[in-house]
């Protein structure tokens, strides 16, 4: 059975654009569990933008389920990884200039760099994944380079703008996952992915993880707006006339 993963970059991001303390992503981690996530993704950019250091030294000591620690084949974050120890790590392409991760990375060509990359991280029992387009090209060179798992970037089908070319994307997806799978490769998807588009993939086998952030922190502002404005309103009607 697939499992949802949630990614609480946008709670940081939120946190960030203050420099404060609030909203803690490390509470919303915990929420998250409690709620019925499987595990937690961060990503730790090379431009500390939304999620901090700190942030992935308390996520790794305090997780009931698992930490996945999604970064850039740097030699600064093969260090982080090797001391903090996350369930897994999910190499993902970095650019300072772009908003989210646009795309997939390039493996094929780059295999023996990042197998070296990786022989570090697997030898602490760290597993890794690589988020690639839904490639054959891409899947092979995944596969050379030892990775258990592979995430499958959802995000042209998620940004698809008709229907035919959203059809399209989804078959190119499961065309992928069946060709990973083939190849002893576990399957997880992630980017884009939302409350109604995410029906696509209920009778497609060969899923292991639904990594899920932006739809789910956006929901979470609305569904939470009521309450906060209640809380508040309360606070302030307590205030002598
Ligand atoms: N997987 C990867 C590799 C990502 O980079 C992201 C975005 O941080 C996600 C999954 C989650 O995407 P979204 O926030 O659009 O749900």
């Amino acid at each position: 059975m697939p499992v949802l993963v949630v990614n609480v970059d946008h709670v940081a991001t939120l946190r960030q654009q203050r420099k404060g303390i609030e909203p803690e992503p490390v509470t919303a981690a915990h929420m998250a569990e409690l709620a019925g996530a499987r595990g937690i993704i961060v990503h730790l950019r090379e431009d500390r933008r939304h999620i901090m250091d700190r942030d992935v030294d308390i996520l790794c000591h305090c997780l009931n389920t698992r930490l996945h620690l999604e970064m850039a084949a740097t030699p600064e974050m093969q260090q982080i990884a090797l001391r903090t120890n996350p369930y897994m790590v999910c190499l993902v392409p970095e650019k300072r200039e772009e908003l989210t991760t646009e795309g997939g990375l390039a493996v094929a060509g780059r295999e023996k760099h990042l197998h070296d990359y990786l022989a570090p991280i697997h030898a602490k029992g760290i597993k890794s994944s690589l988020f690639i387009e839904a490639d054959e090209a891409q899947i092979d060179a995944a596969k050379a380079v030892g990775s258990e798992f592979i995430e499958i970037h959802t995000g042209h089908f998620a940004d698809a703008k008709t229907q035919q070319a959203q059809q399209a994307e989804f078959e190119k997806i499961v065309r992928g996952i069946e060709y990973a799978r083939s190849l002893d490769l576990r399957v997880n998807l992630g980017h884009g992915l939302n409350y109604t588009n995410i029906f696509m993939f209920k009778d497609v086998p060969g899923i292991d993880e639904y990594s899920i952030g932006h739809s789910i922190i956006s929901r979470a502002v609305l569904t939470g707006l009521d309450r906060a404005v209640r809380d508040m309103c309360d606070i302030i009607r307590t205030f002598a006339e």
